[in-house]
Formats: C-alpha cells, sequence, structure tokens
C-alpha cells in the first residue's frame, strides 16, 4: 500500500474558525477525517501531521519523507517564502503535490509566488479540500508501494 504523507503549516489548526469565507467551514480534523475515507477506498496510507513552527515541518519531512511514497503539502504562508522547507522537500527526495484551499491567484499579490511549487510535480489551488482530494487520487494512480 503506497504512504503518502498529508503535511499542513501554520495556521491551519484552525481550518473552521479561520476566515471561514475563505478558508471554508470544515475543521482540519474533519478535513483530515474525508482524506482518511477516501484513502480507504482507493487503499492508500496516510500520515497526518500539522505544525505552526517551520523547524518541526522541516523536521518532519526529514524524519518521514525516505520512508514514504508521497507528500501532499499545504505550506500555508510558509509557500511564499520559505527556501528551508523547499530544501527539504528537495533533499528528502519524495514526488510531493502542493496543495492550497483558496485560489492563490484571486487574492493578494504576495500569495501569487510559490518557492515550494518548484519542487512540486504540481500544484492544485482552490478547491478546498478537494485540492486535497484529487492530490490523493493522483498518488493513488500513480504509487506503487508495497
Ligand atoms: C493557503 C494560502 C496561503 O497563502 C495562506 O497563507 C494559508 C492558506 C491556502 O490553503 O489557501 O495559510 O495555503
Amino acid at each position: 500500500m503506497p504512504k503518502i504523507l498529508v503535511v499542513n503549516g501554520p495556521n491551519l489548526n484552525l481550518l473552521g474558525k479561520r476566515e471561514p469565507e475563505v478558508y471554508g467551514t470544515q475543521s482540519l480534523d474533519e478535513l483530515n477525517r474525508s482524506l482518511g475515507d477516501l484513502a480507504s477506498e482507493l487503499k492508500v496510507e496516510l500520515k497526518f501531521f500539522q505544525s505552526n513552527s517551520e523547524a518541526e515541518l522541516i523536521d518532519f519531512i526529514q524524519t518521514e519523507g525516505f520512508e514514504a511514497d508521497g507528500l501532499i503539502i499545504n505550506p500555508g504562508a510558509f509557500t511564499h517564502y520559505s527556501y528551508a522547507l523547499r530544501d527539504a522537500i528537495a533533499a528528502v527526495d519524495i514526488e510531493a503535490v502542493e496543495v492550497h484551499l483558496s485560489n492563490l491567484y484571486a487574492r493578494e499579490e504576495f500569495r501569487q509566488k510559490s518557492v515550494i511549487a518548484g519542487v512540486c510535480t504540481g500544484y492544485l489551488a482552490g478547491f478546498g479540500f478537494y485540492s486535497y482530494a484529487m492530490a490523493l487520487s493522483y498518488f493513488a494512480d500513480t504509487s506503487g508501494g508495497e
């Protein structure tokens, strides 16, 4: 069974409460539960992680990244400036998909640049939960795993 990491960055622990008009009313636990249900159907194993700390996100990727078959990552605001997070993804040589709940091109200009996308296979933004679900279905179809 392919093993996929699902990583959420800063402030995503506040989903449901945080700017619901932008990010929706679903909590991160609810989002992860729905993703977990989809993963069972698709026969994919998921490991979830969220942190507000850049260092913890990097440590998690370093620890888990070599063993996993893929990474679905919503880096939150680190998307726009964390070269260290980008380097961590490149360092463990894992296939990654960057996801966002909101459509960054419909928002402020500073959100319209990702320093992470260049080390990812692709990028999904603007579909809320479905950004994650589409990334998962990509990995379910393409990752071998055992
Ligand atoms: C976000 C978009 C980022 O610009 C923002 O900082 C977030 C959430 C999204 O999922 O739409 O925290 O990554």
